[in-house]
């Protein structure tokens, strides 16, 4: 209900400046943040670097489709918005756009006739991007991107969201940060690529912070406070990068590199939407620059000074681990169904077995604020994508047909509490809410 009234609030809020800014202002293009070289060509394979780093292709290929012909459909809280066919096809595509018309859509989400983009375009990060980047991406897409001739459905949201005109507003308030990369002074360029990187093209933010009253990204930066202290996508967590508590904050710069490169270390492993972002994106940067970001994740920590080994250091044995071990007959429900299905792998410490079964004790799945992907993991499984430095899947199989609501319930409250973790318990609703969610 609280909610529901900050929504409406909002709305009558940013009505009002829309129409001011409708009725006065014109649309704004940004144009190009530094004058490159009239001879500037991008190097060999930078466009598609730049391309990997954004993720385009996750979003505009559909299940099935052409890559980049778009069609793929993005469930936001307004409705379902389709992405678009950004191959060089000149009807249904982008063949006909200038760079400045490129630019445009990247920078201030704009299209060549005016056009408001919705901001599951994720333009409020990739308005940090270089002119050199912007200049090797456009290079990539007209003339290394094959062309599809694909109508997509267009994007038809309920009233008033589909004024599209209201963005302007929401632009003016979300996403009106000067264009192009600012380099925090005093920092080394490791840092500094790190920084670009997460900011701008790798779009973190945008799963990774919370949102503010206006629903856009909490900060564009360290500077501020709430980024990157996590977020929600589709009701699953989003995890905090920065508290003592976080992983890039508990594991070393190389693990986190490694998590960003396999989707898995010695402590965890990626499921759900990080997966893909690992499978599509980050397992094709470079190690120098999986290690940038790990340390420019690793410096923004908010840990205070000294503290964050105190966070580390955890008991040698827990109770949880005594019980396990003892395994007496009058032991409850949820650490029984972990002894008879979970612990060959994950072990009876929680702490699993190197880079191949993840730790539950600290696991940000397991004590994440939504409970929603540790049941369905347990329900549907997970599976690791095969990447460049692993190339084998490993799968976790699913429980559903094993497991009742009650028990998958008891289970997932048992290692919520378990070891050191502390985590509201589930209940067999929360269950089926994720159970239902598979049915259709
Ligand atoms: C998180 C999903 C997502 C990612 C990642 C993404 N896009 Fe988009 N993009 C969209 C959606 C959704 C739209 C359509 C928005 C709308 O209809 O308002 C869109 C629209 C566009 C458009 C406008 C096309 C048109 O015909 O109107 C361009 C150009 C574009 N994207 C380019 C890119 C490039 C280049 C990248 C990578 C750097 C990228 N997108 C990454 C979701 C995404
Ligand atoms: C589409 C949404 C999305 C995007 C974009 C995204 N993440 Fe994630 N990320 C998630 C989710 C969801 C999880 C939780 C996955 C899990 O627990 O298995 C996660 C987990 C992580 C973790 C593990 C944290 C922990 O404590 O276990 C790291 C590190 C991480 N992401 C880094 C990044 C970086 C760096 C980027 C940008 C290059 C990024 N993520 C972009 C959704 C996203
Ligand atoms: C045969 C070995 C095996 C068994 C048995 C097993 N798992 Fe897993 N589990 C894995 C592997 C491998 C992964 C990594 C796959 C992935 O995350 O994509 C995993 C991942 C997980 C994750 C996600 C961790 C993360 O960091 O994202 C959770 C939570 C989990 N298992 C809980 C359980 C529970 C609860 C049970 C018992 C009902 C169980 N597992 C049984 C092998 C196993």
């Amino acid at each position: 209900m609280k909610k529901l009234v900050r929504v409406l609030g909002t709305l009558v809020v940013l009505g009002i400046v829309a129409l001011l800014a409708f009725i006065f202002v014109p649309v704004q293009r940004t144009g190009p943040v530094t004058q490159l070289a009239s001879d500037f060509k991008p190097a060999t394979g930078q466009g598609e670097y730049v391309m990997r780093a954004g993720d385009c292709l996750a979003c505009h290929t559909n299940e099935g489709g052409k890559p980049f012909a778009g069609g793929r459909a993005i469930q936001s809280p307004m409705g379902t918005i389709w992405t678009t066919n950004i191959t060089p096809d000149k009807e249904t595509g982008i063949g006909n756009w200038s760079l400045d018309d490129f630019r445009a859509a990247l920078y201030d989400g704009v299209t060549p006739n005016g056009t408001h983009l919705y901001p599951a375009m994720p333009y409020e990060n990739y308005r940090k991007l270089s002119e050199e980047d912007i200049v090797a991406l456009y290079d990539y897409f007209m003339h290394q991107v094959e062309p599809v001739s694909n109508k997509v459905e267009e994007t038809r949201l309920g009233f008033p969201f589909n004024m599209r005109f209201g963005l302007r507003a929401w632009n003016w308030l979300a996403a009106s940060y000067e264009a192009g990369f600012k380099p925090t002074t005093g920092q080394d360029e490791q840092f500094n690529r790190g920084k670009y990187l997460v900011e701008g093209a790798g779009h973190c933010a945008a799963c990774h912070s919370p949102r503010n009253l206006f629903m856009a990204q909490d900060g564009i930066d360290e500077t501020s406070k709430a980024f990157l202290t996590g977020g929600e996508i589709d009701g699953y967590t989003a995890p905090d990068l920065r508290g003592p508590a976080s992983g890039p904050q508990k594991w070393t710069t190389e693990q986190t590199a490694a998590y960003l490169a396999t989707a898995r270390n010695a402590h965890s492993a990626a499921t759900g939407e990080m997966m893909l972002v690992v499978r599509d994106s980050t397992q094709y940067l470079t190690r120098e620059d999986n290690l940038a970001i790990a340390t420019y994740l690793k410096k923004i920590g908010t840990a205070p000074a000294g503290n964050a080994s105190a966070a580390l250091a955890t008991p040698v044995v827990t109770e949880t681990e005594k019980m396990l071990t003892d395994a007496k007959a009058d032991m409850p429900l949820g650490p029984r169904l972990y002894l008879d299905n979970c612990a060959a792998c994950h072990i009876v410490s929680g702490k699993g077995a190197g880079e191949t079964f993840p730790e539950l004790d600290g696991n940000s799945l397991v004590t994440a604020k939504s409970s929603k992907g540790l049941i369905s993991v347990i329900l549907h499984g997970a599976e690791l994508p095969s990447t460049a430095d692993r190339p084998m899947k490993l799968r976790m199989q699913g429980y559903d047909k094993r497991l009742s609501d009650e028990e998958v319930a008891a289970l997932a409250t048992f290692l919520r509490e378990g070891w050191t973790n502390k985590a509201p318990a589930v209940s067999a609703a929360d269950v089926k809410a994720v159970r239902d969610l598979a049915q259709h």
